[in-house]
């Protein structure tokens, strides 16, 4: 059976042979304010992210468990973008975390909207 609910929201949800290589990685796009805002388009139109991230980045109940908490600056300063990367290519399997990066966003998008959400926890937009 897949277990649907990780206790540790600061555990990594990256497979751990991989784990290094991802924290290495770094975002190829710059921190700008237009790519936040690209970002933010991104975050609320067609990435969908809004539906379960909700539009302060807390997220929505859901069964089961609820999505990470943006918000929480001790999250942000565990996952480097190429973890955040890694999940938006594959899911977070075994929660409703669905693959975005090459179904419904490209690359670009994925990094872009990784910016946004960075913010979640600085309030630059906000
Ligand atoms: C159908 C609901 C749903 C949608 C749509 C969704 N997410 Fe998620 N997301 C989740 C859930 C649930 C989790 C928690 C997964 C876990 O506990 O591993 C999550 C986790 C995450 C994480 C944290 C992973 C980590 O390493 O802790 C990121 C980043 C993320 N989502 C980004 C996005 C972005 C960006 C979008 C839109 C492009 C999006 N999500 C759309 C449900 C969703």
């Amino acid at each position: 059976m897949v277990e649907a609910f990780h206790p540790d929201h600061y555990e990594p949800r990256v497979p751990s042979e991989l784990l290094e290589e991802l924290q290495d990685m770094d975002n190829p796009y710059p921190f700008t304010p237009e790519r936040v805002e690209a970002g933010q388009q991104i975050y609320f139109g067609k990435g969908q992210c809004v539906t379960c991230h909700n539009d302060n980045g807390k997220g929505v109940e859901r069964p089961g468990h609820s999505p990470r908490d943006f918000t929480d600056p001790k999250w942000q300063e565990t996952r480097t973008d190429g973890e955040l990367m890694w999940v938006l290519r594959n899911g977070s399997p075994g929660t409703e975390m669905p693959v975005r990066v090459g179904k419904v966003i490209s690359e670009e998008e994925g990094w872009t909207v990784i910016h946004f959400i960075r913010t979640f926890s600085t309030g630059i937009q906000q």
